[in-house]
């Protein structure tokens, strides 16, 4: 198993190229599968997720290439099955994304209950809720989600329990094919929602009211092929920010969205960083010094997104100051705690959702372990910045979501090796 060695100190400096958003790209490329007709996807990132979409997607029958250009290429004429495996749903979430497509293009869907992971029970029950509303009929049987629709889905009002990202696409996507118009109110205003919303009207869909908590959508027969360009990865980007941050160094992010990034500029100016922003670049300079501590409470967007948390945990764990942090999107989502108590941090877990972090003048290296994906990130930030190398274990979980970081902390002049 892979692990990554990372010896801390330096001031990071650097340029570097934000990738297409994965949380985008897996949406999207669930969304092909609402045409027979060709999809060109630019800028998707090299990611393990995004190559188990693909799997998913080849598994279903659907002919997938990439192509010179590193575009992705999807036709989606006929299927050979509806069916997504136990195997492929478990190692990733967004695999769930399948289901609203499947149905409402082809009348049925098999698609596994996801379970539980690291970061809480995560249900999905408001998919359900919203598909059944639409006209499906669903039946929830040894671990599957087994979905009919013997005509086509019927456009009707959803009134959605919670914010959900993922409950929010897969109606979006199923309802574009619905006879008549949907509302889902409640939605999650997401930027990569906004990008699928955009992905979907493109191939000729009617979505309007994306990036709002009510998005109506206009079902449409059939809809056709297209290209779309992925939207840049405003949690990569976050992180390379906060890497540099942590680290008292300074980083020029290229390629980016920063309009999606408010609620996290926002707490690394709080937090003593200098930042200039472009039209499709941000500049962070922390000139050599300690940040203050901040207080971070996630929120579905435009609020602090929960993906960003771990990493603000690094650097609250090294600032001047004792700050408060409260998860409220996952019930379970501290697991990077224990780790970096391991390095030296200072952190009081009050219950599963808060957690006062006292700032201390220095970190030390110690052999830590991965356990989700942005953890693991917080790990990273963590090492970068500690005194001495620090070994972490289960990596796999960073090439989830991470295209070449190794790669691109180098350019940023960090010492940083993969190791077997
Ligand atoms: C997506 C993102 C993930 C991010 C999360 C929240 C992708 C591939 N993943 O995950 O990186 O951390 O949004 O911004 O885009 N819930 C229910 N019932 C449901 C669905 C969700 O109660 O039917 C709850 C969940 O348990 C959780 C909350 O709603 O507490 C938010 O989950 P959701 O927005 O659905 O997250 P994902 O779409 O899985």
């Amino acid at each position: 198993m892979d692990k990554l060695q990372i010896e801390g100190g330096t001031a990071l400096q650097g340029k570097i190229r934000v990738s297409g958003a994965k949380n985008a790209a897996l949406p999207i490329l669930a969304g092909a599968l609402l045409t027979a007709d060709p999809v060109t996807i630019s800028n998707s990132p090299h990611l393990q997720d995004v190559t188990t979409m693909i799997e998913l997607l080849a598994s279903l029958g659907v002919e997938v290439t990439l192509n010179e250009n590193m575009q992705v290429e999807i036709v989606a004429a006929t299927l050979s099955s509806f069916r997504a495996p136990y195997e492929l749903v478990k190692t990733m979430r967004a695999s769930f994304l399948v289901l609203g497509p499947l149905l409402a293009r082809f009348g049925e869907a098999e698609v596994s209950l996801p379970g539980g992971c690291a970061i809480g029970s995560r249900p999905v029950d408001q998919h359900i809720k919203g598909l059944e509303a639409l006209g499906a009929e669903i039946v929830v049987t040894d671990g599957y989600v087994r979905a009919r629709a013997p005509g086509r889905l019927i456009g009707c009002d959803i009134h959605m329990d919670v914010v959900t990202v993922g409950g929010t696409q897969n109606l979006l996507m199923a309802a574009t094919l619905a006879a008549g118009t949907t509302r889902l109110y409640n939605a999650a205003c997401e930027p990569e929602t906004v990008d699928l919303a955009n992905f979907v009207n493109a191939l000729g869909a009617k979505i309007s009211g994306q990036g709002t908590s009510t998005i109506e959508i206009e079902g449409v027969e059939r809809l056709h092929g297209g290209t779309h360009r992925i939207m840049p990865d405003r949690v990569e980007a976050g992180t390379y920010l906060v890497a540099a941050a942590v680290t008292g160094g300074s980083v020029h992010l290229r390629d980016v969205a920063p309009q999606t990034l408010g609620a996290v500029l926002d707490k690394l100016q709080q937090a003593g960083a200098h930042i200039d922003v472009g039209d499709d670049w941000i500049a962070l300079d922390m000139q050599g010094r300690r940040a203050k501590a901040v207080d971070i409470e996630t929120s579905p967007y435009p609020g602090f997104p929960t993906d960003m948390q771990a990493q603000f945990m690094t650097l609250n764990a090294l600032s001047e100051g004792t700050s408060t942090i409260t998860e409220n999107i996952f019930e379970n989502r501290f697991m990077h705690v224990h780790e970096m108590k391991r390095l030296g941090a200072e952190i009081e877990l009050h219950g599963h959702s808060m957690a006062v972090v006292h700032g201390v003048g220095e970190l030390r290296a110690a052999p830590v372990m991965a356990t989700d994906l942005r953890a693991s990130s917080s790990l990273v930030l963590a090492a970068l910045a500690a005194t001495g190398t620090t070994t972490i274990d289960r990596i796999y979980h960073i090439d989830r979501g991470y295209e070449t970081i190794e790669e691109k902390l180098g350019q940023m002049g960090a010492k940083v090796r993969r190791i077997s």
